[in-house]
């Protein structure tokens, strides 16, 4: 056999990933109630923090939902309309492409597109994969599209299977998902989405999810203002934070903050802010949805004939929408 050159993914940068975040930053942290996105959680230490999270016992999402698509990967790809398997593969917030990877046997993708925030850990991660599997063709972009769910044209041009696992569309409140399910919709070109949803549950079986024994939540967590150092100058000394996890019933999320541990004088160029002790950033929600009402969310959002696969205690659900 003749030696052929390995085969590479292509990349692209989005501009709204490359944009300054400086004045978004600074604008969330001088807010009253001091809040930033959780896209700030992902550079590449917090990408590996957060790996690391998914082999935690606590954090159940990851491991149900490989365990669905586990039990029920056959059937899902047999509900896929003709031409969707062996098509274009989209995944949305790839992060390590291993669950796309997983999937590859069943769906056997002739195009892997992979979306991603952290442009380093998705290219280090997609070179990789490529080796594995050189006969895909692999196409890596770098985008936030927590504002905008939209690509270039001529990326997606034929119906597409768009993938959403793991309950990142939790990070969104009801209304920004609707409006990302909206787009994803569109994006689809008439294919489909495979979307994961974490669900309601004890509030204790979340507070230990999103407050580990071992810190690495925590850890996940304070990175953030290490993150927020490098893009924005400020000077954030981690040890003066702590992690708590709140559980709000009525709006039905798990929230993360980060608590001031004493008076803390922050500042970066051109502000500042003075936090007094106990006083917090808002960092993160992450929402749990009823599954019939993620099926209406769906549903408003212009897909049809959806259908749903969960675990024994109903903890965790993957749902099959055409568009
Ligand atoms: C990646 C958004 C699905 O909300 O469970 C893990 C992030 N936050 N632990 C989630 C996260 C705290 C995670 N998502």
């Amino acid at each position: 056999m003749p030696l052929m050159p390995a085969r590479q993914p292509h990349f692209i940068t989005l501009t709204a990933a490359a944009a300054a975040p400086a004045a978004e930053i600074a604008a969330g942290l001088l807010a009253p109630a001091a809040r930033l996105s959780p896209k700030f959680l992902y550079d590449a230490l917090g990408s590996a923090l957060f790996q690391a999270i998914t082999e935690l016992p606590e954090y159940y999402p990851t491991r149900t939902e490989a365990a669905i698509f586990q039990a029920h990967g056959e059937a899902i790809a047999a509900a896929l309309p003709p031409g969707l398997a062996g098509g274009t593969l989209v995944d949305l917030g790839a992060g390590d492409s291993a669950k796309a990877a997983r999937l590859f046997p069943l769906l056997r993708p002739a195009r892997y597109l992979a979306i991603d925030i952290s442009a380093d850990f998705l290219r280090r991660s997609l070179q990789a994969l490529q080796q594995q599997f050189p006969a895909i063709e692999m196409t890596g972009v770098a985008m936030d599209f927590a504002q905008r769910l939209a690509l270039p044209d001529g990326l997606v041009d034929a119906p597409a299977l768009l993938f959403y696992p793991g309950s990142s569309i939790g990070n969104f409140a009801p209304d920004e998902a609707l409006r990302l399910l909206r787009e994803a919709h569109a994006l689809s070109r008439g294919g489909a989405l495979l979307i994961g949803a974490d669900l309601c549950k004890p509030a204790a079986v979340l507070h230990a999810a999103y407050d580990d024994a071992l810190g690495v939540t925590a850890a996940f967590n304070l990175n953030l203002l290490r993150h927020l150092n490098v893009l924005a100058g400020s000077d954030f000394d981690v040890r003066d934070w702590r992690h708590q996890a709140r559980w709000d019933e009525p709006a039905s999320r798990i929230e993360m903050h980060l608590l001031a541990r004493r008076d803390v004088a922050v500042r970066w160029p051109g502000g500042g802010r003075d936090f007094a002790a106990g006083e917090g950033i808002h960092t993160e929600n992450s929402y749990k949805w009823e599954a019939a009402a993620f099926e209406a969310l769906l549903r408003d959002a212009g897909w049809r004939h959806v259908r749903r696969w969960t675990d024994a205690r109903g903890w965790f659900g993957v749902f099959l929408a055409l568009a």
